[in-house]
C-alpha cells in the first residue's frame, strides 16, 4: 500500500509565489467563493491523509508564525500551533497579552507590525470587530483572522464546513439549524455567510434576544438563502441535517441578569435527540457550558470532538496556502 495516497498535487516543494493564496490575508469568508473552498478542501484531505500516514512534514521548516491572542482561546490557539508544527515550522506564542508590550498601551498597529519583524504570518484573535482589517492593513504579511469580537471567525467556518462535507458528503440541499446565541456568535455569522454560497436551507433558534441579527439575514436574504426563524427546537428538528448548537456568549453581555435569564435556554440531551434524523450531525464550536449533555457524547451523530479535529487540517492548508506551499 502507498504511502501517501495518489494525487498529492497540492503540496508544491518550492516557493509557490503565483499561488492563488499566496500572501493574502484570510480575514472573512467573503473572500472565498465555491471554487475557493473545493481548493481548500481538497488540500485539507491531504494533510489529514499526510498526518495520517507521516504525522509530520517539513513543508514549512524555517517559518515562524505569531499567535496573537488578546481573548481566551483554547482550540483556535493550539490548532494553529499544531499545524505550524506538524508542518516543520514554529510559533511565537503571545495569549498572556498582560506580559507584551500592549500592556504599556501599544496599539495593535505596532504590535503588528513589529511581529511581522519576526514571523512570516501573524494569527489574531481580538475583541473589536474588524480589528483583523485594522491589522491587515498595518502589515505586509498575511494577517489571519481568529475571530475578532462578535463580527468573524473565517478559520472556524471552514472548518465547520469542512466537517460538514467529510461527514455527510454533500452541502447542497442539506438544512441547517442554528441554535443559542446566534446575536453574538461570531462563528455563526461566518458559517452563515459562507452557506449562502450553496443551496441549502438555514433555520435559527434563538431566545428573542439573541436572535441573529437581521443585518446579517439581510445579506443572506439579497443572495436568495432561504431563511427561517423558530422559536422552539421541537418545530425544526426532525428536518434537521446539521444542528450547530453554541454557547451564550457570557463575556459579551453588558448586563449579567440578561444572561442569567437566557443562559440554559436549550439544552441538547440523547432524549430531545431522539426526535432528529438516525442520519445527521450535531456540531458545536466549543467550549460548550450546559448546552449538550455529555450524556450525548457517545452518539454517533455527535461530530464535535471530530470537528476539532478537522480543524487541524483546515489550519494546515491554510497556512501551507497563504506561505506559498500550496
Ligand atoms: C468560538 C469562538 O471563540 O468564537 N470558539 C472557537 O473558536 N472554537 C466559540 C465560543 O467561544 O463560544
Amino acid at each position: 500500500m502507498p504511502i501517501i495516497k495518489h494525487n498529492m498535487s497540492h503540496l508544491p516543494l518550492g516557493d509557490h509565489k503565483n499561488a492563488p493564496w499566496y500572501g493574502k490575508d484570510i480575514l472573512s469568508v467573503g473572500q472565498f467563493g465555491r471554487e475557493d473552498l473545493e481548493y481548500i478542501f481538497a488540500v485539507s484531505h491531504e494533510m489529514h491523509d499526510m498526518v495520517d500516514h507521516i504525522g509530520t512534514f517539513d513543508l514549512l521548516k524555517g517559518k515562524i508564525l505569531a499567535n496573537l491572542f488578546y481573548e481566551p482561546s483554547t482550540r483556535t490557539s493550539s490548532s494553529f500551533t499544531a499545524a505550524m508544527e506538524r508542518l516543520g515550522g514554529s510559533v511565537i506564542p503571545i495569549n498572556e497579552v498582560k506580559y507584551s508590550s500592549i500592556s504599556k498601551g501599544e496599539s495593535l498597529a505596532d504590535t503588528v507590525r513589529t511581529l511581522e519583524c519576526y514571523a512570516d504570518v501573524i494569527v489574531l484573535r481580538h475583541p473589536e470587530i474588524g480589528s483583523a482589517a485594522i491589522a491587515a492593513k498595518a502589515a505586509r504579511k498575511p494577517v489571519i483572522n481568529a475571530g475578532d469580537g462578535i463580527g468573524e471567525h473565517p478559520t472556524q467556518a471552514l472548518l465547520d464546513l469542512f466537517t460538514i462535507v467529510e461527514e455527510l458528503g454533500y452541502v447542497d440541499g442539506l438544512t441547517v439549524t442554528m441554535l443559542g446565541d446566534l446575536k453574538y456568535g461570531r462563528t455563526v455569522h461566518s458559517l452563515a455567510r459562507l452557506l449562502s454560497l450553496f443551496d441549502v436551507r438555514i433555520r435559527y433558534v434563538a431566545p428573542e434576544i439573541l436572535r441573529m441579527p437581521p443585518e446579517i439575514m439581510a445579506e443572506l436574504e439579497a443572495k436568495g438563502l432561504p431563511q427561517a426563524e423558530h422559536v422552539t427546537l421541537e418545530s425544526i428538528l426532525p428536518e434537521t441535517d446539521v444542528l450547530y448548537v453554541t454557547r451564550v456568549q457570557k463575556e459579551r453581555f453588558e448586563d449579567q441578569a440578561e444572561y442569567e435569564s437566557v443562559k440554559g435556554a436549550y439544552v441538547i440531551t440523547p432524549e430531545v435527540m431522539r426526535a432528529a434524523k438516525e442520519r445527521m450531525i450535531v456540531m458545536h464550536p466549543l467550549p460548550r457550558v450546559g448546552e449538550i449533555s455529555p450524556e450525548f457524547d457517545e452518539d454517533p451523530r455527535a461530530a464535535y470532538f471530530r470537528q476539532m479535529e478537522y480543524g487541524l487540517y483546515v489550519r494546515m492548508a491554510l497556512l501551507a496556502m497563504v506561505l506559498g506551499k500550496s
